[in-house]
């Protein structure tokens, strides 16, 4: 019979079997516990200064995206209603919340989606009582074509579950979930034409959270230029396992979004 090892070998393989067993373990354990690799958010990483400049923070303690020079879309549960509102403020230009070159503006009229209760159109725009000059805007999509692959996500909200608000903008990217995953997970409660789904739904850990409400969710064009395709907008709890975060899908309200933004008067 042949022998495997030698006796002085014998110890050596009992170290390079342990090595093998725990390099096996070590990737699978890692994912488990910790945040998907990749660009709060939860599981997120800080964003650098100008790589999302469309990103705006609303005081109310939601997130947004700048539109055009003086309308940032955010969602409707951000929002109490349609009509004249002074009193939110934009914060732009900025990752740090307490720079001194924060871009800050007033509010002077909310556009809630119209017909709004809840579920699904959770959409809204905000007008700004002077445009921003110097930022750019995230285009929306007008089509279904981006509707799939990894999006990334970013917002100054909570970056652990029931966590404190964030002083500087956090990103992350979250893999598309198809409506019937997302549907199932949430026992029917999806609106699949108004909403579209991210995240890792086996393990959990990367997910926007409560106070990144109405930023986007985007990703590359066919031409490498940010398109927009999701509005935060709700889960159970934050990057649970099982749990997916659902966002407003942007093509199904592109053009109900331009009406207004063209009723606003840009
Ligand atoms: N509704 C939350 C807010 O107002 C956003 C929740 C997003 N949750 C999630 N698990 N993706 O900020």
């Amino acid at each position: 019979m042949k022998k495997w090892f030698t006796s002085w070998q014998r110890p050596m393989a009992l170290v390079a079997i342990l090595l093998a067993v725990f390099a096996v373990q070590a990737p699978a354990h890692a994912q488990s516990t910790a945040p998907q690799p990749g660009p709060s958010v939860v599981g997120g990483t800080r964003a650098a200064q100008g790589e999302f400049p469309f990103m705006v923070r609303l005081s109310m303690g939601c997130g947004g995206a700048l539109y055009s020079a003086d309308l940032v879309l955010t969602a409707a549960h951000c929002v109490d209603r349609t009509g004249t509102n002074t009193s939110i403020t934009a914060t732009l230009g900025v990752v740090d919340l307490q720079s001194s070159s924060a871009i800050k503006v007033r509010s002077n009229y909310v556009y809630q989606a119209p017909g709004y209760t809840g579920a699904g159109k959770d959409w809204a725009l905000i007008r700004l009582a002077q445009p921003v000059t110097g930022l750019p805007t995230l285009p929306i999509a007008h089509t279904t074509a981006y509707d799939s692959g990894t999006f990334t996500i970013a917002g100054w909200g909570s970056a652990v579950e029931n966590g404190p608000q964030q002083r500087y903008l956090l990103k992350a990217t979250v893999p598309f979930v198809n409506d019937t995953t997302c549907n199932n997970a949430y026992s029917g409660e999806l609106v699949p034409s108004d909403e579209i789904c991210a995240g890792y739904v086996s393990t959990g850990g990367v997910d926007t959270c409560q106070g990144d409400s109405g930023g986007p969710m985007f990703r590359a064009d066919s031409s490498g230029e940010w398109v927009e395709v999701g509005i935060v907008s709700w889960g159970n709890g934050c990057a649970r396992p099982g749990y997916p975060g659902v966002y407003s899908q942007v093509s199904t309200f592109a053009s109900a979004i331009d009406a207004a933004a063209a009723s606003l008067g840009g």
